[in-house]
């Protein structure tokens, strides 16, 4: 069932945003692996599934529709033959991994704790940044624009119609991730990842304000 789900993923997003593609599934089933091997009471097939099926079809991609990667996941995993409950716990992920469902979730299954966290993971750091000037230029937003403040109160509403700078994208969700890991393994492979991302803004305010 998992090389079937790699080849469905690699299949749906040919030609996705680089942020969004297959190698960025990849990485997140490959870091979900590496926290799961500290989870003994996770389930480790309900894990890769839903690493590999988290971004099938991202709602920022498809008019918000939130009900579509559910949908193809769950669609494929009947075809697979998976049980009632292996789809539900596949689902729930799915539906619950985002970042602007954060205040909605009540109860996180570790291996839930566990894919988000390794999203999370990919969020930050040097893929981070990458991921974010990436998708930034995709929307042709502004980099940086010393006149507009981050918003960091933004409902899940106002966060997802957000066109703000690239920058201001750090304060009102990446650097706010470290502190959001839910997994020890997370939070150290964290700490790195955000203090390159503190040094890359410096170095960023640096070389925009030619203070030479
Ligand atoms: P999730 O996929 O968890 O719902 P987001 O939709 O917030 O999270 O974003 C996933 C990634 O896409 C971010 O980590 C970032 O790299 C990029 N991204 C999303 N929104 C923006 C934005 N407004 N500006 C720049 N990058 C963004
Ligand atoms: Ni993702």
């Amino acid at each position: 069932m998992i090389d079937q789900a790699i080849a469905l993923v690699q299949q749906t997003l040919d030609g996705a945003e680089a942020g969004h593609d297959w190698f960025h599934i990849e990485r997140v089933w490959k870091l979900s692996m590496h926290i799961a091997q500290q989870h003994p009471e996770a389930n480790a097939e309900v894990v890769a599934l839903g690493a590999l099926l988290h971004d099938i079809a991202d709602a920022k991609f498809h008019n918000g529709d939130e009900q579509l990667g559910p949908q193809i996941a769950s669609q494929f995993l009947q075809e697979q033959g998976a049980t009632p409950e292996l789809i539900d716990q596949v689902v729930y992920i799915i539906r619950n991994i985002s970042f602007k469902n954060r205040n909605e979730v009540s109860h996180y299954p570790i291996e839930l704790q566990i894919v988000q966290d390794a999203d999370r993971l990919d969020a930050i750091g040097a893929i981070g940044i990458a991921r974010t000037f990436n998708f930034g230029g995709y929307k042709n937003n502004p980099m940086h624009d010393p006149k507009q403040e981050p918003r960091t109160d933004m409902n899940k509403e106002v966060y997802k119609k957000s066109n703000g700078t690239t920058i201001n994208h750090f304060y009102e969700k990446l650097l706010l991730l470290k502190d959001m890991m839910h997994t020890e393994t997370a939070r150290k492979l964290a700490e790195e990842r955000h203090q390159l991302m503190l040094t890359f803004l410096d170095a960023f305010y640096k070389e925009w304000n030619v203070a030479l």
